[in-house]
């Protein structure tokens, strides 16, 4: 038989209560997640990319429909077996790096492995197997202020992979850099989905970046206007 979707959204709301007024972020959305794929969630600002987001990487859930994670209907767990199932499934890179400043860029992949459980012997030496992946093996000791923005999203992307995820979940990682590091940052995405299978799903604001996807899916006032399908592997 085969296997499920890796994520499956059903006619998924998401709807905030400011005062009086009700804004619908996510207004019926449903959509397949491929193992495997690289895909981008693209739109203007305020089309519901990041709430999108949030969903899919289970840190937030709909006020209507259903999200499935590996054939799991999330909404019938209870909230910490979700957060297990989620910290053990899910990697996610953020706009702003969100790096510890005072750990170096070994010890910030370390974290979410040595949380995980491993010693730090072996914590030690898979972030810096990850980081010598993303090509950073001359920056193992440097902190965060060390480096460049492009490099620091490359320690937040080592980091999101050290804990061998399902997914990774990238909500505008290119928003704070050039367009020289933005295509960097794409391509090393695009490399670790290619060399670890690993599903990837990022926004963006910008089409440019979207040469070497999978799939595009075009948001606008939270619903989805455009679905590119570009490869089966998506
Ligand atoms: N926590 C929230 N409370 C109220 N409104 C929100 C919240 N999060 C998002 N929104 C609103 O939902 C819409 C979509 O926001 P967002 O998902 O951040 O879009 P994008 O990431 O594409 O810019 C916007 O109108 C935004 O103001
Ligand atoms: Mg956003």
């Amino acid at each position: 038989m085969a296997s499920p979707p890796l994520v499956q959204m059903r006619n998924v709301h998401r709807r905030f209560h400011l005062g009086e007024t009700i804004v619908e972020a996510v207004a019926g959305v449903s959509l397949d997640i491929h193992t495997g794929g690289f895909l981008a969630v693209w739109g203007p600002s305020g089309s519901g990319k990041s709430t999108l987001m949030n969903l899919i990487g289970l840190i937030d859930a709909p006020s209507e429909g259903e999200v499935w994670f590996e054939g799991v209907d999330t909404h019938r767990m209870a909230d910490n077996a979700l957060t297990d199932f989620r910290s053990h499934r899910v990697g996610f890179v953020f706009q702003n790096f969100n790096l510890i400043p005072v750990l170096s860029a070994r010890e910030n992949v370390m974290l979410p492995l040595q949380i995980a459980g491993l010693s730090p012997q072996k914590a030690s030496t898979q972030a810096t197997e990850m980081l010598v992946e993303v090509g950073l093996e001359r920056f193992l000791t440097s902190r965060p202020d060390q480096l460049s923005g492009g490099q620091r999203q490359r320690v937040a992307i080592a980091r999101a992979l050290a804990i061998q995820p399902k997914l990774v979940v990238a909500d505008e990682p290119t928003a704070n850099l050039d367009s020289e590091n933005s295509h960097m940052v794409v391509n090393m995405m695009r490399q670790m989905n290619r060399l670890h299978g690993v599903t990837f799903v990022f926004t963006t604001h910008d089409p440019r970046l979207l040469d070497n996807v999978d799939r595009k899916v075009l948001l606008h006032d939270g619903r989805v206007e455009q679905d590119e399908i570009l490869s089966c592997n998506s």
